[in-house]
């Protein structure tokens, strides 16, 4: 498959974000078509895609002239008359809402009303004084001035907005516009637009800015969005690299599995239903291949991303590392897809300072989704505010798209959207307090807020006796119910992926074993099928549910005040100490490791729902400093805590969260360096 490198002499154009009150317009100079037949160009520093190939509109109009690309921007207005009051007020309006919009899209102007107009002579004189060149206008639209004046023999029914216009033999045609933006964190495998094909496909962009090595990443006018009452309307998504979507290679950040599949024919479920809720997907990203739980120093195939929180040399964890680590980076970037089978939404998003959720088993499908375990695997999305991610989340989480029980092995769902919250927070003294003791005063503050808010009663608890008080011998052993877990995260992989690229590599290359990251290499290699087959895979599933029904009567259940009595707290990161990318610098004192089995527990926090099947949300409460060896500065590290609620409580989970964020007690993180 061809890879394109493509040369674009640009600065950083994320420094040049808003043009400055009328300035120079900056004209249009191309730079390339890509091979899809779409324009790259540039206006002044800042990039640009045009889908020319496929445009928004194409509109008969009543002109002779054939002339190139024009930068353009589409008002519609209803004003009896049109003044320069009109015009700048829109305009003001797209500049201070846009990022994509700006004064070099004035070359042209087009004005669509319902209403019979006309522009008046102070709109004439101010678009002179922009040099604007064209103004196109429906027919209940008047214009004189001296510019060129094109009347569309139709209204293009295109949103307003900027667009690239081209005017040819009796047509004019409006493309849609992408800025384009450097991933300066390399968080991203690639960028992906909309074809506009009418065939449902996205297209690549093999768009790379060589200054700094980053791929480029189209992001559409916020404008265009503007009367779409739909909930994701505008909203940029990143996706995942497990998931499909048309016209792009789902490699689960694997070379050797993007050489033996084909460019995805279709979409995943679960990202088709964020395009259907108005979502833009803007590209697909990195992840530890196949969504293991490598670290940082083991990840080959794909460079590892960057965390933009403190030195820069913190980790991303993984597996979901670019998600957690672009959401913490930019304010272009309004969502990330990931999944967590293990920890890979909630450890991501410990270490990034941002919101993202393991949600409850099955709310969400994952057809189309490389698996890691069919019957653990779930899906999530990282948000820096905590109102925009119960607003993505309420409207994703949608009863078509919960899996069956046959998936899960478990009963089905039921999720109200309830206000019956906890009477009691669970403190677990294996899992807690915090590892950095200058956090755990931030952990308190939070607990004692949310005592306060909701009236509940903090109660500890030895999470690890509790389980194995249950008087079941199956529910109550670790070692069981770990193994079941164990079985279940290996059979899916093996099956859909491991056996056929092994297969499929050998016999294209004369019995040669497939080019992949530690992470899977020995486990594939020695796997025995003997041991782990559907056989086994269904037991684990009984197992599995013998766990979930013990610990639904047990240890998080519901009453008729509550969807699940209590919250249970712990932390899936570091307890506010920072870990690295680079290995030998978790081995000082004041740095750690993830994943770090607690003294007294049989398991890591994070094994505990992906066990009993309960939804654990990854939340930031605040920051702590640390002396970084990397910049040999005081740098900030994020501290976050997981709130975990019985399975099927994620929406009242989602209404605490609204509450505490109404309260002040959750807030909006900051992209950055520091969250807070
Ligand atoms: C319009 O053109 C004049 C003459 O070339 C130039 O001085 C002025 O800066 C231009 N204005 C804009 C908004 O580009
Ligand atoms: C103009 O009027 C039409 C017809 O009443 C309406 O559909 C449209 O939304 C109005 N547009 C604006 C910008 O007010
Ligand atoms: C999509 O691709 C799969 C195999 O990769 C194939 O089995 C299926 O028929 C294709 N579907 C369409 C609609 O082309
Ligand atoms: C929790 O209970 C287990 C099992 O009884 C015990 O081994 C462990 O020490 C306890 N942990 C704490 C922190 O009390
Ligand atoms: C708070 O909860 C306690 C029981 O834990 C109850 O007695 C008390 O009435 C509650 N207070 C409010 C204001 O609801
Ligand atoms: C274990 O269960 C017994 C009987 O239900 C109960 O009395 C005891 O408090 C429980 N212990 C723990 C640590 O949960
Ligand atoms: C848990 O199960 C394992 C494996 O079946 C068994 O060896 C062990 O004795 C059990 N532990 C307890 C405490 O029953
Ligand atoms: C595969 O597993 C079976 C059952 O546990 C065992 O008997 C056999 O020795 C294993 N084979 C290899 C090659 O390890
Ligand atoms: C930085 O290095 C010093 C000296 O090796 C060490 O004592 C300290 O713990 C390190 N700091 C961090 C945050 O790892
Ligand atoms: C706490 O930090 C220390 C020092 O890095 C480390 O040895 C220990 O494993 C950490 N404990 C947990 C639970 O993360």
């Amino acid at each position: 498959m061809a890879r394109m490198w493509f040369w674009l002499s640009l600065a950083l154009a994320s420094l040049s974000a808003q043009a400055a009150p009328i300035v120079k317009r900056n004209p249009y100079t191309f730079v390339l078509d890509n091979p899809y037949g779409d324009a790259i160009f540039q206006l002044g520093e800042i990039a640009y895609l045009a889908n020319t190939k496929y445009p928004k509109a194409v509109i008969a109009a009543d002109c002779q002239t054939v002339t190139s690309a024009i930068p353009i921007t589409v008002i519609k207005t209803n004003a009896s008359s049109i003044t320069k009051d009109t015009l700048t007020s829109v305009i003001d309006s797209y500049l201070s809402a846009d990022d994509v919009f700006n004064h070099d899209f004035l070359d042209g102007l087009y004005i669509s009303s319902a209403v019979k107009t006309s522009l008046d002579a102070t709109a004439v004189e101010y678009l002179t004084s922009l040099n604007t060149t064209f103004v196109f206008a429906d027919s209940t639209v008047s214009v004189e001035g001296s510019f060129t004046t094109i009347a569309l023999e139709s209204p293009a029914e295109v949103p307003i907005g900027p667009y690239l216009a081209h005017v040819e033999s009796g047509t004019v045609s409006f493309s849609t516009v992408y800025r384009l933006y450097p991933d300066t964190y390399r968080t991203f495998l690639f960028g992906a637009y909309d074809a506009n094909d009418g065939e449902d496909n996205h297209n690549p962009l093999g768009t790379f800015l060589p200054k700094f090595w980053d791929p480029m990443i189209p992001v559409p006018s916020r404008v265009y969005s503007w009367g779409d009452e739909r909930p994701l309307a505008g909203e940029r998504v990143a996706i995942k690299d497990l998931y499909d979507v048309k016209g792009l290679q789902t490699s689960g950040g694997s070379q050797a599995w993007a050489y033996i599949t084909p460019v995805s024919n279709g979409t995943a479920p679960s990202v088709q239903k964020i395009l259907d809720l108005g979502g833009i997907v803007v590209g697909k990203q990195k992840l530890a291949q196949f969504a293991s739980g490598a670290n940082p120093w083991e990840w080959q195939d794909e460079h590892y991303p960057f965390n933009p929180r403190g030195d820069g040399w913190l980790t991303c964890s993984a597996s979901s590392s670019g998600g957690g680590c672009s959401v913490a980076a930019y304010d272009w970037l309004d969502y990330a897809i990931g999944s967590d089978t293990g920890s890979s939404m909630r450890r991501p998003a410990a270490v990034s300072g941002t919101y993202g959720q393991r949600p409850s088993q099955g709310l969400m499908s994952l057809e189309r989704v490389l698996p890691l375990g069919g019957a653990t695997d779930t899906a999530g999305v990282f948000s820096r505010d905590p109102y925009k991610w119960i607003k993505f989340s309420k409207a994703w989480y949608s009863p078509d798209l919960y899996q069956d029980s046959s998936i899960t092995g478990l009963s089905p769902l039921e999720v109200p959207d309830t206000d019956a919250f906890p009477k009691t927070i669970l403190y677990p003294v294996d899992y807690l307090p915090l590892n950095n003791s200058a956090a755990e005063p931030i952990l308190q503050e939070f607990i004692a807020s949310m005592s306060r808010i909701f009236n509940m009663t903090v109660k500890e608890l030895n999470f690890t006796a509790t389980v194995q008080n249950f008087s079941d011998p199956i529910a109550s052993n670790f070692t069981t119910l770990s193994a079941a877990t164990g079985v279940i995260n290996t059979w899916s992989a093996w099956e859909v992926i491991g056996k056929p690229l092994i297969t499929a590599w050998g016999a294209l290359f004369d019995g040669r074993f497939p080019p992949i990251d530690p992470a899977r290499r020995p486990g594939w290699k020695a796997f025995n099928e003997t041991r782990t087959n559907q056989v086994a895979y269904d037991a684990a599933l009984v197992t599995k549910n013998r766990g979930v029904e013990w610990y639904e009567k047990e240890l998080q259940y519901s009453t008729p005040e509550s969807c699940s009595e209590s919250i249970m707290l712990y932390d899936i990161g570091t307890g506010g100490l920072p870990s690295f990318r680079e290995r030998e610098l978790n081995e000082s004192p004041d740095a750690s490791y993830l994943a770090v089995l607690p003294k007294t527990a049989k398991i890591t926090g994070a094994n505990i729902c992906p066990i009993f099947g309960c939804a654990d949300f990854t939340v930031p409460i605040g920051q702590v400093p640390y002396q970084s060896n990397i910049t040999f500065h005081e740098e900030m590290v994020p501290v976050t805590i997981n709130l975990v609620v019985k399975r099927g409580c994620d929406f009242m989970l989602y209404n605490m969260i609204e509450r505490l964020a109404d309260e002040g007690v959750l807030k909006t993180v900051k992209t950055g360096r520091t969250a807070f």
